[in-house]
């Protein structure tokens, strides 16, 4: 992967083949012009004068030195309204640059910090020229051919090494995002439960990590109703995979539970979907691709916390064998569930993973991740993912994180009312509430398995890959977007910060 580095703004000096400047909006100066060639800083003014290019977000233009300068080219990128600059338009722009210089068949480049600095900032910019140029050409025998950006230099207006570890770090968590987004895109025949099972393994021997994988007659036998349930339809059997992750100084400190939906392909089972893009549901193990990726992430960066991962695996088909609707599944808690429709597979796998984690290792906070409902996407788009919670500290955390990452996520209410819709006649609940707020009722049935510890349900339905209605970044690309990974690395950093290490 590129690597980005962060050095002190010498633009007089810096030898480069293209030099990235962000000018905000109907402004007239660019920094640094002073230490540029007279002609050159002439040539730019001009073009700014002429409104030949105005800044406007996401727009630029590329002025050629002919000689007069360290740097070949300059690209003036537009940055948009100087009041409405935030940490994401940092990311997209420095993303729109990246994908600008490949195009110009640049191998390396230097970019001016766009604003005023901060770690926000770098790590952003980083971000998007990371995430940018991420591909996923597994499949094709012709790859398309492309120059290969080898290095990034952001040009910082301080002493860059506090910086330098940003970006680092940074580089660290984009790592683990595009791990998210090549395991996400891995098609379901190269991708049943037993192969994410394997990722696992492979990532807890590359960090020395402990890893559990769990197979059907275990699962039998431990009373894991739900998965053996949803996986007994498919050739590919069931597996629960554990990681756990040590990093506190305490190996005793509670842990944060993440958990994570992979269904590896979600045909709907007997109650099967129509097939109208039905390939999108290989995307189905999104949830559980993250879980493996934000550990991977903590491990990588060393971070001072104990997380334990669970990702349940199974493959939802249609079969002689497969469960039913009429079907009353006793789950890991104990709990009898009625199944009512065969697609509400994702929340009876998670149950059980939920109850066995707390059961377990007793965490301090629980976080799951899901593509669960096709409801949240109706509720809220494809570009915000939804978030019910029992703790409204947490969710604001989470909330507020959020806002920064532009991993966009929106809570909506676990009202009383929305646990009578799960009743059911014959057992304890049922595994669907009915068309009136389907991604709530899905949270309520969830939080039958949650008992009283911190939890937050964040169904990534909307989010986990470009689908209709995705807004296109220059940092995003069609397939799995390895939503929610930094967002939750993030607040795993902020944890680690208000702990004594
Ligand atoms: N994996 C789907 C949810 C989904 C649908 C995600 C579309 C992304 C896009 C899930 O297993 C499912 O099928 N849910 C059903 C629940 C219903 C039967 C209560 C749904 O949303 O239709
Ligand atoms: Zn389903
Ligand atoms: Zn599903």
């Amino acid at each position: 992967m590129v690597q980005v580095k962060v050095e002190k703004a010498k633009i007089d000096q810096k030898q480069t083949p293209l030099l990235v400047i962000g000018v905000f909006e109907g402004e007239q100066d660019i920094p640094h012009s002073k230490e540029l060639d007279s002609s050159v800083s002439s040539s730019i003014r001009e073009t700014l004068e002429n409104k030949e290019f105005r800044g406007t977000f996401g727009s630029s233009i590329v002025v050629y030195t002919l000689g007069k300068g360290p740097m070949k080219k300059i690209m003036l990128l537009g940055l948009g309204k100087r009041e409405k600059f935030t940490d994401e338009s940092a990311r997209i722009c420095a993303g729109k640059a990246t994908r600008k210089a490949r195009e110009l068949g640049i191998k390396e480049f230097s970019i001016l910090q766009f604003s005023n600095l901060d770690e926000g900032l770098v790590e952003a910019m980083t971000e998007g020229i990371t995430l940018a140029l991420y591909s996923f050409d597994k499949y094709k025998e012709v790859k398309e051919p492309v120059t290969k950006i080898e290095e990034v230099t952001i040009l910082i207006n301080s002493d860059s090494l506090k910086f330098q570890s940003v970006a680092e770090k940074a580089n660290l968590i984009v790592e683990a995002v595009n791990f998210a987004r090549d395991i996400g895109n891995l098609p379901p025949n190269d991708c049943p439960p037993a192969h994410l099972a394997s990722i696992a393994v492979s990532l807890a021997q590359d960090y020395d990590m402990k890893v559990r994988v769990m197979d059907r007659y275990e699962l039998e036998n431990m009373g894991m109703g739900g998965i053996v349930a949803v996986g007994k339809g498919s050739n590919n059997p069931p597996k629960l995979i554990v990681l756990e992750y040590t990093g506190a100084s305490d190996p005793q400190q509670k842990p944060y539970l993440l958990v994570g939906k992979a269904v590896t392909f979600d045909t709907g089972g007997i109650s099967i979907k129509p097939g109208e893009k039905m390939d999108e549901m290989k995307f189905d193990k999104c949830g559980g691709c993250t879980v493996l990726a934000i550990i991977r992430a903590v491990a990588s960066m060393k971070l001072a916390v104990n997380v334990v991962g669970i990702v349940p695996s199974v493959e939802n088909m249609p079969s002689a064998t497969s469960y039913r609707p009429g079907d009353i599944i006793r789950m890991y808690n104990g709990k009898s569930v009625e199944v009512l429709n065969t697609d509400a597979e994702g929340r009876m796998i998670l149950a059980d993973a939920l109850a066995y984690g707390i059961a377990t290792c007793s965490p301090k906070a629980v976080i799951d991740l899901a593509t669960l409902t096709g409801a949240a996407v109706i509720a809220l788009g494809s570009n915000v993912a939804a978030v019910v919670g029992s703790n409204k500290q947490l969710v604001d955390r989470l909330r507020k994180l959020s806002d920064k990452t532009g991993e966009k996520m929106w809570e909506l209410p676990l009202y009383d009312e929305y646990h009578e819709q799960i009743k059911s006649t014959y057992a304890d609940i049922k595994n669907i509430g009915g068309r009136p707020g389907g991604a709530i009722t899905a949270a309520a049935f969830l939080s039958n398995f949650v008992n009283d510890v911190p939890w937050v349900h964040i169904d990534i339905a909307g989010t986990a890959w470009m689908q209709e209605g995705t807004h296109e970044k220059s940092y995003n690309h069609r397939g799995a977007s390895g939503f929610g990974v930094r967002t939750l690395v993030k607040l795993l950093m902020e944890d680690e910060k208000q702990l004594p290490a």
